[in-house]
């Protein structure tokens, strides 16, 4: 977003709370794909109320989302989500603090829908707006909540800098975070993302949507050798990603099988799929650690976020990693990794404490990288 679209420091908004002992509240507002989602979370990482309502019955039929459903369902569902999420924390809108919502990226009806209701609220209110990049919610809710090594949920602060694997449906990348709003970018796909890969291995065994969760439970009674599955770019130096070749040996296994598929047959090919996303993470993570930019950040934590963090293999490698290299791991709880109205109300409140509010009406964006914060 440019400077000049964003009044970085607006002073008086930004100290509209400042004086006060009780925590700030934030109404967070998410809607950039297939969930209508809204929270309010406070300063001292209390998540007071919190409703998802996903949209995924809606799309399952068509086998993926359906932008133009997806914007509608958004709009059918925004009012009642809000107020449902006010009146299960026992607040009123007079109580809120700080507003905030996705600003993108993401399917830009959707992102509309939820953009305007805050835009409205805000308005109307005359209180602080906070534009979210839904990239910024899952690089930093692990610092309003994250399950440890040791399976605990804590709400904690995973502190700055740390090294992330940030992999959802729509985004694959390896980042250093050095702060809120400072990502620098060690890696990412060159075609297709982690989550893509599942949801289109899982439409191709016929499993359904989304694909990622049914891959995962498949995998754990398969066999990860039962087939040979790439492990692209893992011979190359650099952190960069591509699944497109996996995408396509998976074809090429299905093409070629003579009998009907098996469960077992679905379960070794889910694990040996997975093993191999699984390797190419832990390949392409290995050489972030040695990259210069992380050697002198010396991060402390490794840090997984995005819906595909709920992947138990992808957890427990990277888990076993963070050992090898002398690092804390951190993961959000299940709830947090998937979209979600949490990460962006803790996103706005990270932002509103910069002073990082919208003072006027700004374009939500459907691409909108994390580097350009
Ligand atoms: O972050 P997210 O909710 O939406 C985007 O911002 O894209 O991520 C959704 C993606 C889907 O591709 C879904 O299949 C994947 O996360 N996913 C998983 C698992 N649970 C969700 N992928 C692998 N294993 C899982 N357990
Ligand atoms: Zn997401």
């Amino acid at each position: 977003m440019s400077d000049d679209k964003l009044i970085r420091l607006d002073m008086g908004k930004l100290n509209s709370n400042i004086h006060s002992e009780r925590p700030t509240l934030c109404l967070g507002i998410e809607s950039s794909c297939d969930e209508t989602s809204a929270a309010i979370v406070d300063s001292d990482r209390n998540i007071l109320s919190h409703i998802i309502y996903s949209q995924i019955p809606e799309h399952q039929k068509y086998g993926g989302v359906v932008p133009e459903l997806a914007a509608r369902a958004h709009i059918l569902a925004i009012d009642d989500v809000i107020q449902q999420t006010l009146k299960n924390a026992g607040k009123t809108i007079d109580d809120i603090d700080v507003i905030a919502a996705t600003a993108g990226p993401g399917l830009i009806g959707g992102v509309l829908v939820g953009w305007m209701a805050a835009t409205g609220i805000a308005q109307s209110t005359n209180k602080p707006l906070v534009a979210v990049n839904h990239l910024e919610g899952h690089a930093l809710v692990p610092r309003l909540c994250a399950t440890l090594a040791d399976g605990t949920n804590k709400n904690t602060s995973v502190e700055f800098p740390y090294l992330l694997m940030l992999a959802s449906g729509g985004h694959c990348q390896i980042l250093l975070v050095r702060g809120v709003g400072k990502y620098e970018l060690i890696g990412q796909t060159l075609d297709d993302s982690a989550g893509e890969a599942f949801d289109k291995v899982a439409k191709m065994l016929g499993l359904g949507y989304p694909g990622g969760p049914i891959v995962d439970k498949r995998a754990q009674s398969g066999n990860p050798r039962a087939f040979d599955f790439p492990r692209p770019l893992c011979d190359k130096p650099g952190c960069d990603f591509s699944f497109s070749g996996i995408k396509t040996a998976a074809r090429t296994f299905l093409d070629r099988a003579t009998q009907p598929l098996t469960d077992e047959y679905i379960n070794d090919f889910c694990a040996s799929f997975q093993a191999s996303v699984v390797d190419c993470i832990v390949n392409r993570l290995s050489n972030a650690m040695k990259d210069e930019r992380v050697i002198s950040a010396k991060p402390k934590t490794l840090v997984v976020a995005g819906g595909v963090a709920k992947n138990s293999a992808i957890r427990s490698a990277m888990e076993k990693m963070s050992q090898n290299h002398n690092m804390t791991f951190a993961a959000p709880p299940m709830n947090l990794c998937t979209d979600n109205g949490a990460m962006i109300a803790w996103a706005g409140i990270e932002n509103w404490r910069i002073g990082n509010i919208v003072t006027e009406p700004i374009a939500p964006r459907p691409r909108w990288p994390l580097t350009e914060l």
